[in-house]
């Protein structure tokens, strides 16, 4: 990203969570789940409905900058529940004439052919999770789609909305940096404006850390990882897709607006099961998080209005914790004026000056603060001594 300054105000936003997938990826850990019988949509989308209504009694008048359809498969949904929500938050919170509308898609065929049904209910821009170019990998991460059927998908996502985007998993057993270079030129090819790259992480719980555990699915060494980090970072910043974010990438402009506002610690209401926001209330900045079953959070919505099970107060330096969590992965770096506000502190300047000095932290010609490209791939530690 180019050294613009990001607006002061970061906006706010809605994530909605859709629970539910055809089929468990072994590699997942996200609020997921399978279920035999088609859930009651009707009866999801009233508490919906509702609880949007409890969330806009917490935060007030707001205008909508962003809205995100996350999962789970939110493209297992049918477009006329995805209409009806975005008319709900409409109505609680409306909707800015250039607002940026994401839908997370699955990329079978069969869902694409709802594509131009979730444009028509005002989805403008797709997120595919693409996974893999190759149906060997595809098969090895459970997925269920070839290579050919997620490019035609990608294909016709464009053709159906303004703006889109794919992820792919790399860091996979075996890969090699050649391999994923010439699929990562592959996927660029595509002409995206928008690629989220996201290491393979093995996740407690999974079937893949039982896997990992027992010496069965081998994830690459160090010296590999970082070769196939550093492929990542040369073969999209040479494509004029660098990485606006550590594990997202975009052309100048085209970044995904909801995202940044996560990563600006902007605020965003958190509708749907298991779904986390963060709201500005009278009493200050509040955690928000709601019942993760899809069951228990309809359960709860229908007897209550709601589905929260956490909502705390978070204190002036919590809030100056997570905004550096957030902030600095961004290549845009973090505000220290608003660092110290929060905080009220600044940070030790030894310890700055350490960072930068070592080539892992350095300063904007605005003031900013951001990790380098050697730093990223050291972010945790480096967070960790400024939290300090
Ligand atoms: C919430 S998932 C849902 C996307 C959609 N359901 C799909 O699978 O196509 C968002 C993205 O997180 C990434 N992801 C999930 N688990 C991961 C893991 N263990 N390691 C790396 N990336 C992961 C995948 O790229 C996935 O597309
Ligand atoms: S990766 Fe996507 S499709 Fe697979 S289980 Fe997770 S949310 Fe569902």
């Amino acid at each position: 990203m180019a050294d613009r300054a990001p607006p002061v105000d970061p906006g706010f936003g809605v994530y909605v969570h859709w629970p539910f997938c055809k089929a468990k990826c072994p590699y997942c850990d996200f609020n997921s789940h399978v279920r035999h019988a088609p859930p009651d949509e009707a009866r999801f989308l009233a508490a919906f409905r509702a609880e949007i209504g409890h969330m806009r009694e917490r935060t007030g008048q707001r205008r909508t900058q962003s809205v995100f359809f996350g999962g789970g498969t939110p493209s297992l949904m049918a477009p006329a529940t995805v209409e009806g929500i975005l008319t709900a938050i409409d109505a609680a919170w409306p909707l800015d004439a250039r607002a940026e509308v994401t839908l997370e898609a699955n990329p079978t065929s069969v869902e694409a052919g709802r594509f131009r049904g979730y444009r028509a209910a005002g989805i403008n821009r797709v997120s595919l999770g693409v996974q893999a170019l190759d149906d060997s990998s595809l098969k090895a991460l459970g997925r269920m789609h070839t290579a050919a059927e997620a490019l035609q998908a990608v294909a016709i996502a464009r053709s159906a909305f303004e703006r889109s985007s794919f992820d792919l998993i790399y860091a996979r057993p075996d890969q090699k940096p050649e391999d994923w270079a010439r699929e990562l030129e592959r996927a660029i090819a595509e002409g995206c404006e928008h690629l989220s790259l996201y290491q393979l992480t093995i996740e407690d719980g999974t079937p893949f850390a039982a896997l990992h555990r027992a010496g069965k699915l081998k994830t690459p060494d160090p010296d590999v990882a970082r070769a196939l980090w550093d492929v990542t970072q040369e073969t999209t910043a040479a494509a004029g897709l660098p990485a606006y974010e550590i594990s997202n990438h975009a052309r100048c402009g085209a970044e995904s607006r909801h995202n940044l506002l996560y990563w600006r610690y902007g605020e965003y209401a958190g509708i749907g099961p298991g779904a986390h926001g963060r709201l500005d209330t009278p009493e200050g900045r509040r955690a928000t998080s709601t019942e993760r079953g899809p069951e228990q959070w309809l359960g709860r919505v229908e007897a209550d209005g709601h589905g929260l099970v956490v909502d705390e107060g978070l204190s002036r330096p919590e809030q100056a914790d997570e905004y550096l969590i957030m902030g600095l992965r961004l290549a845009e770096g973090i505000d220290r004026h608003r660092f110290a506000a929060l905080s009220g502190r600044d940070f030790d300047a030894i310890r700055v000056a350490a960072l930068i000095g070592e080539g892992m932290l350095e300063e904007r010609a605005d003031g900013r603060l951001r990790v380098t490209p050697q730093g990223f791939p050291v972010l945790d530690a480096i967070v960790a001594d400024l939290a300090a």
